[in-house]
């Protein structure tokens, strides 16, 4: 009896393991490869923005994000106005959502932003703050919400958007008030309250060269090398559209000279927001281009050893940040209906590894030939 059953056991294993799926992907899909799948096999990381309604609210979207990214960057949730409402008051309950979704799913988190001119609570912009006052509420500020995503938050975007097109500072409470010293304090505040992170200065139209990507590179080698401040990475946002993006062929030799000089620093590089707008109607032609940039931006990046991380500002047109301005859009790599667009699939040819070459056929061995008189002597 006990022989029976157990045979019967091992016929229903046999079984369910015959038609369990063979390969299942890091994010569970099935066989077909994904953007995550390819950037693993390759040993890079692919990720996008997240906003909470959608993640909250559409499964597709969430489903979609799990299973083409390896890394999220909370698209406003970690902003001041929206952790840090009231002097005393933080408010974690959105961004531990995309945190505690990355991790249910085995991905990354960069952490956006840190300090920044915008998005400020008016609480602070409107308090006539001294400067000890100013640099305690930052030191606070930069404390509790590193020390919150502790182990947890591996990239942080310190400082955003400090650098104006001429190459002077911004014109921030921050700068106004502290002095160009906040960008110092900030990234040492954050090493003290999370010493494993990464730290990272992000900031657009700084991808080729010019005043203000000579800006940045002098400033980061100067706080770097005299002042030892802990930064460890550049964002270049990669913001672009059709006419004016960063890889139209003149500029591509300069993007590629200003990463490889970056990566001089010791600094890794990464596409922080990358997305490519299309103004007035959507074209097959105009969705082709588009194609051609998505594929060329992750092409200059990972010609460079330091450049391994790519993130766009989004992924599907359905939520955008776009969406707010009617003349132009559809900047992702999925439309409305979450489909695969020309830059989806051209990316995935790209990350896709070359067949391995067919191995030449091996002849059998040839009899020699023989005259008639050899079969008669051999004997
Ligand atoms: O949450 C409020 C809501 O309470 C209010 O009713 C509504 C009314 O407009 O506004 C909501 O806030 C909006 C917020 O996004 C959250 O959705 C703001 O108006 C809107 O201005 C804000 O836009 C964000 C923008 O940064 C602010 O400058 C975009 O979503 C976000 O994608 C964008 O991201 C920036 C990066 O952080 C830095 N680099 C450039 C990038 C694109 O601009």
């Amino acid at each position: 009896m006990t022989k029976k059953i157990i045979l019967v056991g091992l016929i229903g294993l046999l079984l369910v393991l015959s038609i369990a799926p063979t390969s299942i992907s890091a994010a569970g899909s099935g066989s077909e490869p994904t953007l995550r799948s390819l950037a693993e096999d390759k040993g890079i990381t692919i990720g996008s923005a997240v906003a909470t309604w959608p993640l909250l609210n559409d499964p597709t979207y969430a489903d979609t994000l799990a299973r083409e990214f390896n890394i999220l960057t909370p698209e406003n949730m970690m902003k001041f106005s929206f952790i840090h409402p009231s002097q005393d008051e933080y408010d974690f309950t959105y961004a531990d959502a995309i945190v505690d979704f990355a991790e249910e799913n085995g991905m990354e988190v960069r952490g956006h932003c840190l300090v920044w001119y915008k998005q400020l609570p008016s609480w602070l912009t409107d308090g006539n703050w001294s400067r000890d006052e100013l640099i305690a509420i930052l030191r606070d500020h930069i404390y509790t919400v590193v020390g919150h995503y502790k182990g947890r938050v591996k990239y942080w975007d310190v400082v955003n958007e400090a650098i104006t097109g001429n190459g002077k500072y911004v014109e921030s409470i921050w700068y106004n008030i502290i002095g160009p010293e906040y960008i110092e304090m900030a990234f040492r505040w954050a090493h003290e309250a999370d010493p494993d992170a990464l730290l990272f200065y992000n900031d657009f139209y700084a991808e080729g060269l010019n005043k203000k990507s000579d800006a940045i590179y002098n400033g980061i080698k100067y706080l770097k090398k005299y002042r030892s401040v802990p930064i460890h990475g550049i964002g270049l946002q990669m913001h672009a559209n059709l006419d004016l993006h960063p890889f139209l062929d003149e500029m591509n030799a300069e993007v590629t000279a200003n990463m490889q000089r970056l990566a001089k620093l010791g600094l890794e590089i990464h596409i922080t927001e990358m997305d490519v707008c299309i103004a007035g109607d959507v074209t097959q032609e105009k969705l082709d281009q588009q194609a051609d940039i998505y594929r060329s931006i992750i092409d200059t990046c990972l010609s460079i050893d330091a450049c391994k991380f790519i993130v766009m500002w989004g992924f599907t047109d359905l939520y955008s940040y776009w969406n707010d301005n009617p003349s132009i859009g559809a900047a992702f790599i999925f439309d409305e209906s979450y489909q695969a667009k020309p830059a989806y699939d051209a990316i995935v040819e790209f990350l896709t590894p070359e067949p391995e070459p067919e191995p030449e056929p091996v002849e059998p061995p040839t009899q020699p030939q023989r005259p008639w008189w050899w079969w008669f002597f051999r004997w």
